[in-house]
């Protein structure tokens, strides 16, 4: 996948961008300069690739649009490309344009001072904030899994939609086809990110269609398409068909292409899968041997952030699997100790909670579950999960407050707990009898 003499030769405006380097010194210049999930190379890279690099061939698709960031950079820079023809160029943007969690929540309130709620639509946001280049873009909203692409080739593929292998399948099973090889690129805007090892197993097992241009900028790593994909390795990637070891095998691969100072977030993207994939062992070992590294005063703030996602990540899983297994000493140990190295948060407040309550140590689960409750982080993160509503119900019900305990079964229903659910814990919490005469056993368990 790197750069070899046996690959087509590049592209003479190609061959002199890469050497140039142009996105570490200059800022991309866009009108009202739109919000959204870039590093400020990234939008660099993206309006010059548009404008110095891209000859007509072919579309350019910016998948995963958002906001409008993206797709600005890309509109922008093809304005002022001199090859540019009105009639001829567009860059097609793809989305669902919905609000589709908790952290696009958070990303609306900081930077936009945005109220939104999961399922909004950010449709309006993407139409302002791209309204002065709106006559150069195709816009195909809806889930990107729908999609047919029947627009012809595709000279540059900017790939920010692949959040699960399905996506990414979609994508290369309609996308990679039209690439023109020797001179398509493709962007993968995820690739220095822990989340999505589907991403570096894929491009890895394409090795041979694909060489890797420029490893890092931002979080993007830039890929030409240098050979047709054959059928038979379309089919496989589209369908993400791979076992376990070639999974693992690959990402080792894709790892070991890269410079060494650049491999950090695809090395904690190869713990990820070991963990999903079950290798807990291999997963603790490649762990603990970032933590080791992440010790060292070279390494990056935006490395750090994610390292530290990936741990909490990591004592999460181990939580929940403790607390799936009913070993409750345990995961209260595992919850403290994540508690002392994170700092309170609602959720592990919750899970303390919890595992006190089923430890019998009812007083001291009402308190967690209260300093969970009034925890800054609550709002985001527990006030609408029915599920610690319930959780309150059972540590009030347990303590011998049974108002308390119906009012939270009745905040649990609005968040959508479901009403046969809600009168199982009624009867089990006896919050429909006469007043007991002693508090309640936690062996009410919610379970
Ligand atoms: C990180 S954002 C893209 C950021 C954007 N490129 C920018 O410049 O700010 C990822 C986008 O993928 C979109 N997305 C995720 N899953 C999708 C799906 N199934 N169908 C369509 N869009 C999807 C999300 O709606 C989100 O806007």
């Amino acid at each position: 996948m790197e750069r070899s003499v046996s690959n087509p030769p590049l592209p003479p405006p190609l061959a002199e961008f890469l050497a140039a380097r142009p996105w570490l010194t200059t800022r991309a210049e866009l009108p009202g300069d739109p919000v959204g999930m870039l590093g400020d190379q990234e939008s660099a890279l993206f309006q010059l690739l548009a404008r110095d690099v891209f000859a007509g061939r072919g579309a350019i698709v910016d998948a995963g649009s958002f906001l409008g960031r993206s797709a600005s950079c890309f509109a922008t820079g093809l304005r002022r490309n001199p090859a540019f023809r009105a009639e001829r160029d567009r860059v097609h943007c793809f989305d669902k344009f919905r609000v589709n969690g908790p952290d696009t929540v958070r990303f609306l309130r900081d930077r936009l001072k945005l109220g939104a709620c999961v399922g909004d639509s950010t449709r309006p946001i993407f139409d302002a904030q791209v309204a002065p280049v709106s006559e150069l873009l195709v816009v195909h909203a809806g889930d990107f899994h729908a999609t047919v692409w029947d627009g012809g080739p595709i000279e540059i593929l900017m790939v920010d939609i692949a959040k699960l292998p399905t996506l990414l399948g979609r994508l290369v099973e309609q996308m990679f086809p039209q690439l023109i090889p020797g001179h398509s690129l493709v962007v993968h805007q995820d690739y220095h990110h822990p989340w999505l090892p589907h991403i570096h197993v894929v491009m890895e097992y394409l090795a041979e269609s694909f060489e890797l241009l420029v490893p890092q900028v931002d979080d993007s790593a830039l890929f030409r398409c240098i050979a047709p994909v054959p059928p038979d390795r379309l089919l496989r990637a589209s369908a993400y068909d791979f076992t376990k070891t070639e999974r693992i095998d690959l990402m080792a691969a894709a790892i070991a292409r890269l410079p060494q100072e650049q491999r950090h977030s695809v090395a904690e993207a190869q713990v990820l899968q070991l963990a999903w994939l079950g290798e807990t062992t291999a997963a603790r070992k490649a762990f603990a041997e970032l933590d080791a590294l992440a010790q060292s005063p070279g390494a990056s703030r935006h490395w750090l952030s994610q390292h530290r996602a990936v741990a909490d990540h990591l004592e999460d899983r181990e939580l929940a699997a403790l607390m799936a297994a009913h070993e409750w000493p345990a995961a209260l140990a595992r919850v403290d100790a994540s508690l002392e190295r994170r700092g309170p948060g609602a959720k592990l407040l919750a899970h303390r909670g919890r595992a006190l309550l089923e430890l019998g140590r009812t007083a001291e689960a009402l308190v967690a579950v209260r300093a969970a409750a009034t925890s800054p982080d609550f709002a985001g993160t527990q006030s609408g999960d029915p599920e610690f509503w319930v959780l309150e119900a059972r540590a009030q019900a347990a303590h011998g407050d049974r108002s308390a305990a119906r009012a939270s079964l009745g905040r649990a229903q609005s968040c959508g707990l479901g009403s046969t659910r809600r009168e199982e814990l009624a009867r089990r919490l006896r919050l429909d009898d006469a007043p007991p005469s002693a508090p309640q056993s936690a062996a009410a368990s919610g379970d």
